[in-house]
Protein backbone atom coordinates (compact mmCIF):
# COMPACT_ATOMS: atom_id res chain seq x y z
CA UNK A 1 0.00 0.00 0.00
CA UNK A 2 0.89 3.44 -0.92
CA UNK A 3 1.76 5.57 2.56
CA UNK A 4 2.07 9.18 2.06
CA UNK A 5 3.67 11.13 5.20
CA UNK A 6 1.96 14.57 5.46
CA UNK A 7 4.17 17.19 7.48
CA UNK A 8 2.28 19.29 9.59
CA UNK A 9 3.35 22.45 11.57
CA UNK A 10 1.87 21.83 15.35
CA UNK A 11 1.40 26.58 15.41
CA UNK A 12 -0.04 26.77 11.70
CA UNK A 13 -1.79 23.74 10.85
CA UNK A 14 -2.32 23.70 7.27
CA UNK A 15 -6.05 23.06 6.49
CA UNK A 16 -5.17 21.68 3.20
CA UNK A 17 -3.65 19.22 4.56
CA UNK A 18 -5.72 18.80 7.05
CA UNK A 19 -8.77 18.41 5.47
CA UNK A 20 -7.35 15.69 2.91
CA UNK A 21 -6.53 13.51 5.84
CA UNK A 22 -9.24 13.70 7.37
CA UNK A 23 -11.30 12.99 4.20
CA UNK A 24 -9.15 9.76 4.08
CA UNK A 25 -10.44 8.78 7.36
CA UNK A 26 -14.05 9.88 6.67
CA UNK A 27 -13.56 7.26 3.45
CA UNK A 28 -12.97 4.38 5.39
CA UNK A 29 -8.71 4.78 5.03
CA UNK A 30 -5.69 4.47 8.21
CA UNK A 31 -4.25 7.82 9.56
CA UNK A 32 -1.03 7.93 12.06
CA UNK A 33 -1.55 11.27 13.79
CA UNK A 34 0.11 12.88 16.63
CA UNK A 35 -1.30 13.35 20.29
CA UNK A 36 0.88 14.36 23.12
CA UNK A 37 0.93 11.06 24.68
CA UNK A 38 1.96 8.97 21.82
CA UNK A 39 1.26 8.50 17.83
CA UNK A 40 -2.37 6.70 17.38
CA UNK A 41 -3.63 5.23 14.26
CA UNK A 42 -6.92 6.29 13.89
CA UNK A 43 -10.11 5.12 11.94
CA UNK A 44 -13.48 5.71 11.78
CA UNK A 45 -14.88 4.15 15.07
CA UNK A 46 -18.27 3.51 13.75
CA UNK A 47 -17.10 1.68 10.27
CA UNK A 48 -16.44 -1.57 11.09
CA UNK A 49 -14.57 -2.35 8.40
CA UNK A 50 -11.96 0.52 8.59
CA UNK A 51 -11.35 -0.16 12.22
CA UNK A 52 -10.62 -3.78 11.09
CA UNK A 53 -7.50 -2.52 9.64
CA UNK A 54 -6.03 -1.02 11.95
CA UNK A 55 -5.71 -4.30 13.51
CA UNK A 56 -4.42 -5.76 10.37
CA UNK A 57 -1.81 -3.09 10.26
CA UNK A 58 -0.58 -3.21 13.72
CA UNK A 59 -0.94 -7.33 14.16
CA UNK A 60 -2.63 -6.38 17.21
CA UNK A 61 -5.02 -9.41 18.67
CA UNK A 62 -8.50 -8.79 18.11
CA UNK A 63 -9.28 -9.63 22.05
CA UNK A 64 -7.91 -5.91 22.87
CA UNK A 65 -10.33 -3.29 23.12
CA UNK A 66 -9.54 -0.01 21.40
CA UNK A 67 -9.73 3.75 22.62
CA UNK A 68 -12.65 5.98 20.95
CA UNK A 69 -11.03 9.70 20.51
CA UNK A 70 -12.89 12.51 20.38
CA UNK A 71 -12.36 16.93 20.14
CA UNK A 72 -15.74 17.79 22.08
CA UNK A 73 -17.10 16.29 25.68
CA UNK A 74 -20.72 16.60 23.46
CA UNK A 75 -19.65 13.72 21.80
CA UNK A 76 -19.69 11.34 24.90
CA UNK A 77 -23.20 11.05 25.18
CA UNK A 78 -23.86 9.11 22.16
CA UNK A 79 -20.89 7.12 22.52
CA UNK A 80 -22.31 5.70 25.92
CA UNK A 81 -25.64 4.65 28.22
CA UNK A 82 -24.72 7.18 30.59
CA UNK A 83 -21.58 9.18 32.08
CA UNK A 84 -21.35 9.25 35.62
CA UNK A 85 -21.48 12.42 37.25
CA UNK A 86 -17.96 11.95 39.04
CA UNK A 87 -17.19 11.33 34.82
CA UNK A 88 -18.29 14.77 34.32
CA UNK A 89 -15.92 15.65 36.98
CA UNK A 90 -12.88 14.15 35.46
CA UNK A 91 -13.49 15.23 32.00
CA UNK A 92 -13.80 19.19 32.72
CA UNK A 93 -10.60 19.13 34.54
CA UNK A 94 -8.19 16.70 32.80
CA UNK A 95 -9.83 16.63 29.13
CA UNK A 96 -8.56 17.47 26.78
CA UNK A 97 -5.33 15.35 28.40
CA UNK A 98 -4.08 12.25 28.76
CA UNK A 99 -6.76 10.19 30.27
CA UNK A 100 -8.75 7.23 29.06
CA UNK A 101 -12.54 6.89 30.41
CA UNK A 102 -13.98 3.56 30.91
CA UNK A 103 -18.40 3.70 30.26
CA UNK A 104 -20.79 1.56 29.51
CA UNK A 105 -21.09 1.45 25.97
CA UNK A 106 -23.72 2.64 23.67
CA UNK A 107 -25.18 0.94 21.02
CA UNK A 108 -23.73 2.31 18.09
CA UNK A 109 -20.42 1.32 19.08
CA UNK A 110 -19.36 -1.48 17.05
CA UNK A 111 -18.32 -4.75 18.45
CA UNK A 112 -15.00 -5.02 16.78
CA UNK A 113 -13.96 -1.88 18.57
CA UNK A 114 -14.88 -3.11 22.47
CA UNK A 115 -13.20 -6.86 21.82
CA UNK A 116 -17.20 -7.69 22.84
CA UNK A 117 -17.37 -6.00 25.79
CA UNK A 118 -19.79 -3.84 27.29
CA UNK A 119 -17.72 -1.03 28.05
CA UNK A 120 -15.94 1.68 25.69
CA UNK A 121 -12.91 3.84 26.41
CA UNK A 122 -12.79 7.63 25.14
CA UNK A 123 -10.88 10.20 25.62
CA UNK A 124 -10.03 13.68 24.32
CA UNK A 125 -6.32 14.38 23.41
CA UNK A 126 -4.95 17.68 24.12
CA UNK A 127 -2.24 17.63 20.73
CA UNK A 128 -3.57 20.37 18.58
CA UNK A 129 -3.42 18.72 15.38
CA UNK A 130 -5.03 15.21 17.48
CA UNK A 131 -8.30 17.57 18.35
CA UNK A 132 -8.12 19.75 14.50
CA UNK A 133 -7.94 16.42 12.80
CA UNK A 134 -11.09 14.43 14.62
CA UNK A 135 -13.15 17.82 14.66
CA UNK A 136 -12.15 17.99 10.93
CA UNK A 137 -13.52 14.73 9.79
CA UNK A 138 -16.58 15.19 12.66
CA UNK A 139 -16.53 11.28 13.61
CA UNK A 140 -15.15 9.50 16.55
CA UNK A 141 -11.65 8.10 15.81
CA UNK A 142 -10.57 4.81 17.02
CA UNK A 143 -6.96 5.17 17.91
CA UNK A 144 -4.24 2.37 19.42
CA UNK A 145 -0.81 3.38 19.57
CA UNK A 146 0.68 3.17 16.11
CA UNK A 147 3.72 1.01 16.82
CA UNK A 148 3.63 -2.64 15.15
CA UNK A 149 1.97 -5.23 18.30
CA UNK A 150 4.35 -5.65 20.40
CA UNK A 151 7.21 -3.01 20.28
CA UNK A 152 7.29 0.38 22.38
CA UNK A 153 4.77 2.87 21.50
CA UNK A 154 5.72 5.50 18.90
CA UNK A 155 6.72 8.90 20.26
CA UNK A 156 8.42 10.67 17.14
CA UNK A 157 7.00 10.55 13.67
CA UNK A 158 9.97 8.11 12.35
CA UNK A 159 8.72 5.88 14.90
CA UNK A 160 5.62 5.22 12.85
CA UNK A 161 7.53 4.94 9.36
CA UNK A 162 9.83 2.03 10.81
CA UNK A 163 6.39 0.20 12.10
CA UNK A 164 3.87 1.32 9.91
CA UNK A 165 5.17 2.56 6.68
CA UNK A 166 3.49 0.78 3.34
CA UNK A 167 0.62 -0.64 6.04
CA UNK A 168 -1.74 2.50 6.08
CA UNK A 169 -2.73 5.35 3.68
CA UNK A 170 -0.97 8.48 5.86
CA UNK A 171 1.23 9.56 8.63
CA UNK A 172 1.06 12.73 9.79
CA UNK A 173 4.44 14.47 11.15
CA UNK A 174 4.46 17.07 13.83
CA UNK A 175 7.39 16.66 16.29
CA UNK A 176 7.62 14.53 19.82
CA UNK A 177 5.19 13.44 21.50
CA UNK A 178 5.57 15.18 24.74
CA UNK A 179 3.84 12.88 27.42
CA UNK A 180 6.11 9.98 26.00
CA UNK A 181 3.53 7.30 27.71
CA UNK A 182 -0.17 6.58 26.85
CA UNK A 183 -3.04 7.76 28.36
CA UNK A 184 -4.48 6.71 32.17
CA UNK A 185 -7.05 4.23 31.78
CA UNK A 186 -9.94 4.90 34.11
CA UNK A 187 -12.41 2.60 35.18
CA UNK A 188 -15.52 5.14 35.88
CA UNK A 189 -18.55 1.99 35.68
CA UNK A 190 -17.24 1.43 39.56
CA UNK A 191 -16.78 3.22 42.52
CA UNK A 192 -14.16 3.94 43.49
CA UNK A 193 -13.34 4.52 40.42
CA UNK A 194 -10.22 2.10 39.18
CA UNK A 195 -7.11 3.14 37.01
CA UNK A 196 -6.24 -0.14 34.77
CA UNK A 197 -3.49 1.59 33.22
CA UNK A 198 -1.19 4.09 34.67
CA UNK A 199 -0.26 6.86 32.54
CA UNK A 200 0.11 10.57 31.87
CA UNK A 201 -2.55 11.42 34.65
CA UNK A 202 -1.21 10.49 38.20
CA UNK A 203 -3.30 8.78 41.13
CA UNK A 204 -2.91 11.88 43.08
CA UNK A 205 -4.02 14.45 39.95
CA UNK A 206 -7.03 11.92 39.91
CA UNK A 207 -7.52 12.11 43.64
CA UNK A 208 -7.99 15.77 43.71
CA UNK A 209 -11.70 15.77 41.85
CA UNK A 210 -12.46 12.05 43.31
CA UNK A 211 -11.58 11.83 46.45
CA UNK A 212 -10.40 7.95 45.94
CA UNK A 213 -9.52 5.82 42.94
CA UNK A 214 -8.61 2.32 43.32
CA UNK A 215 -5.41 0.44 41.18
CA UNK A 216 -5.81 -2.73 39.34
CA UNK A 217 -4.22 -4.82 41.83
CA UNK A 218 -2.59 -7.05 39.26
CA UNK A 219 -0.29 -3.47 38.22
CA UNK A 220 0.98 -3.05 41.84
CA UNK A 221 1.33 -6.32 42.99
CA UNK A 222 3.97 -8.82 42.68
CA UNK A 223 2.11 -11.95 41.85
CA UNK A 224 1.39 -9.75 38.50
CA UNK A 225 1.71 -13.69 36.76
CA UNK A 226 -1.06 -14.74 38.70
CA UNK A 227 -3.65 -11.65 38.47
CA UNK A 228 -5.41 -11.01 35.63
CA UNK A 229 -5.77 -7.28 34.65
CA UNK A 230 -8.94 -6.11 33.75
CA UNK A 231 -7.81 -4.14 30.62
CA UNK A 232 -7.02 -6.29 28.32
CA UNK A 233 -4.30 -4.86 26.56
CA UNK A 234 -2.05 -4.64 29.90
CA UNK A 235 -1.80 -8.66 29.89
CA UNK A 236 0.45 -8.84 26.68
CA UNK A 237 4.26 -8.76 27.43
CA UNK A 238 4.53 -5.43 25.10
CA UNK A 239 6.60 -2.47 24.69
CA UNK A 240 9.56 -4.79 24.34
CA UNK A 241 12.61 -3.75 22.20
CA UNK A 242 14.35 -6.79 20.92
CA UNK A 243 17.29 -6.93 23.28
CA UNK A 244 16.96 -8.73 26.84
CA UNK A 245 15.91 -6.06 29.34
CA UNK A 246 16.87 -6.04 32.84
CA UNK A 247 15.76 -3.76 35.68
CA UNK A 248 18.01 -2.78 38.54
CA UNK A 249 16.13 -1.48 41.66
CA UNK A 250 17.52 -0.03 44.60
CA UNK A 251 19.26 2.78 46.15
CA UNK A 252 21.29 4.98 43.48
CA UNK A 253 25.06 3.58 44.39
CA UNK A 254 24.08 0.07 44.95
CA UNK A 255 22.23 0.08 41.51
CA UNK A 256 25.57 1.56 39.31
CA UNK A 257 27.26 -0.94 41.51
CA UNK A 258 25.25 -3.84 39.98
CA UNK A 259 25.06 -2.29 36.91
CA UNK A 260 28.82 -2.11 36.92
CA UNK A 261 29.11 -5.77 38.05
CA UNK A 262 26.41 -7.19 35.19
CA UNK A 263 27.91 -5.13 32.38
CA UNK A 264 30.88 -6.81 32.56
CA UNK A 265 29.80 -10.07 33.12
CA UNK A 266 27.46 -9.95 29.80
CA UNK A 267 30.53 -8.22 28.31
CA UNK A 268 32.50 -11.10 29.10
CA UNK A 269 29.95 -13.50 27.54
CA UNK A 270 30.51 -11.30 24.12
CA UNK A 271 27.10 -9.62 24.34
CA UNK A 272 26.05 -6.55 23.47
CA UNK A 273 25.73 -4.20 26.80
CA UNK A 274 22.91 -1.22 26.64
CA UNK A 275 22.50 1.03 29.77
CA UNK A 276 19.66 2.87 30.29
CA UNK A 277 20.88 5.25 32.79
CA UNK A 278 19.88 8.79 34.25
CA UNK A 279 21.03 12.50 34.48
CA UNK A 280 22.21 11.73 37.74
CA UNK A 281 24.40 8.53 37.09
CA UNK A 282 25.45 8.63 32.99
CA UNK A 283 28.77 9.77 33.85
CA UNK A 284 29.39 6.54 36.26
CA UNK A 285 29.60 4.50 32.82
CA UNK A 286 32.23 3.86 30.16
CA UNK A 287 32.65 1.10 27.63
CA UNK A 288 29.14 0.17 27.22
CA UNK A 289 26.08 2.10 25.01
CA UNK A 290 25.05 4.13 27.37
CA UNK A 291 21.64 6.17 26.99
CA UNK A 292 20.36 8.55 29.77
CA UNK A 293 16.51 8.35 30.13
CA UNK A 294 16.61 12.11 32.04
CA UNK A 295 16.03 13.57 35.45
CA UNK A 296 15.41 11.60 38.44
CA UNK A 297 14.27 14.90 39.92
CA UNK A 298 12.08 15.42 36.78
CA UNK A 299 10.39 12.42 36.07
CA UNK A 300 7.98 13.98 33.17
CA UNK A 301 11.54 14.08 31.27
CA UNK A 302 12.19 9.91 31.71
CA UNK A 303 8.64 9.80 30.95
CA UNK A 304 9.02 11.29 27.65
CA UNK A 305 12.43 9.55 26.74
CA UNK A 306 11.72 5.88 27.47
CA UNK A 307 10.27 4.44 24.58
CA UNK A 308 12.40 6.27 22.09
CA UNK A 309 15.53 5.16 24.45
CA UNK A 310 14.45 1.79 23.87
CA UNK A 311 13.86 1.41 20.24
CA UNK A 312 17.34 3.33 20.26
CA UNK A 313 18.81 0.33 21.61
CA UNK A 314 17.53 -1.80 18.94
CA UNK A 315 19.21 0.50 15.98
CA UNK A 316 22.03 0.09 18.29
CA UNK A 317 21.30 -3.71 18.23
CA UNK A 318 22.28 -4.22 21.77
CA UNK A 319 21.79 -7.15 23.23
CA UNK A 320 21.28 -6.73 26.93
CA UNK A 321 19.34 -3.44 28.36
CA UNK A 322 20.48 -2.76 31.94
CA UNK A 323 17.79 -0.22 33.52
CA UNK A 324 17.94 1.51 36.26
CA UNK A 325 14.74 1.71 38.57
CA UNK A 326 13.14 4.65 38.54
CA UNK A 327 11.09 5.96 42.00
CA UNK A 328 7.12 4.29 41.19
CA UNK A 329 5.31 7.14 42.83
CA UNK A 330 4.03 10.02 40.47
CA UNK A 331 4.37 9.81 37.08
CA UNK A 332 6.84 7.06 38.17
CA UNK A 333 4.24 4.48 38.66
CA UNK A 334 3.28 4.63 34.56
CA UNK A 335 7.17 4.55 34.05
CA UNK A 336 8.14 1.61 35.98
CA UNK A 337 4.49 -0.29 34.68
CA UNK A 338 5.95 -0.14 31.10
CA UNK A 339 9.81 -0.66 32.03
CA UNK A 340 8.55 -3.56 33.98
CA UNK A 341 7.13 -4.91 30.82
CA UNK A 342 10.03 -4.45 28.66
CA UNK A 343 11.53 -6.62 30.90
CA UNK A 344 9.36 -9.30 31.48
CA UNK A 345 8.88 -8.30 35.23
CA UNK A 346 12.95 -9.36 35.44
CA UNK A 347 13.48 -7.16 38.00
CA UNK A 348 16.72 -7.74 40.38
CA UNK A 349 16.61 -5.72 43.85
CA UNK A 350 19.51 -4.30 44.84
O1 LIG B 1 -2.44 7.61 25.06
C1 LIG B 1 -3.15 6.74 24.56
O2 LIG B 1 -4.10 6.22 25.17
C2 LIG B 1 -2.83 6.31 23.12
C3 LIG B 1 -3.09 7.51 22.21
C4 LIG B 1 -2.94 7.17 20.75
O3 LIG B 1 -4.34 8.07 22.49
N1 LIG B 1 -3.61 5.17 22.75
C5 LIG B 1 -3.37 3.94 23.26
O4 LIG B 1 -4.18 2.94 22.74
O5 LIG B 1 -2.52 3.72 24.09
P1 LIG B 1 -3.82 1.39 22.90
O6 LIG B 1 -4.80 0.70 22.05
O7 LIG B 1 -2.41 1.19 22.59
O8 LIG B 1 -4.15 1.07 24.38
C6 LIG B 1 -5.50 1.05 24.81
C7 LIG B 1 -5.61 0.41 26.17
C8 LIG B 1 -5.39 -1.08 26.10
O9 LIG B 1 -4.68 -1.47 27.27
C9 LIG B 1 -6.82 -1.60 26.12
O10 LIG B 1 -6.91 -2.91 26.62
C10 LIG B 1 -7.51 -0.60 27.02
O11 LIG B 1 -6.93 0.64 26.66
N2 LIG B 1 -8.96 -0.55 26.78
C11 LIG B 1 -9.61 -0.14 25.67
N3 LIG B 1 -10.93 -0.27 25.82
C12 LIG B 1 -11.15 -0.77 27.06
C13 LIG B 1 -12.31 -1.12 27.81
N4 LIG B 1 -13.52 -1.01 27.32
N5 LIG B 1 -12.13 -1.61 29.08
C14 LIG B 1 -10.89 -1.72 29.60
N6 LIG B 1 -9.75 -1.40 28.94
C15 LIG B 1 -9.88 -0.93 27.68
MG1 LIG C 1 -0.58 0.35 22.53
Amino acid sequence: MKTEVIKLDINNIDLDKLNYAAQILKDGGLVAFPTETVYGLGANALDESAVKRIFEAKGRPSDNPLIVHIADIGQVSGLVKAIPPEAFAVMERFWPGPLTLVMEKSLIIPEVITAGLDTVAIRMPSHPVALALIKEAGIPIAAPSANTSGKPSPTSSQHVIEDLYGKVDVIIEAGCSKVGLESTVLDMTVLPPMILRPGGITPVELNTVLGKVDIDPSLVSKETEILKPRSPGMKYTHYSPKAKVIIIEGDIQSVVSKVLELQGEYAQKGAKVGILATEQTKDMYSSAEIISMGDRNEPATIAANLFAALREFDMRQVDVILAEAIESTGIGLAIMNRMSKAAGYNIIKV
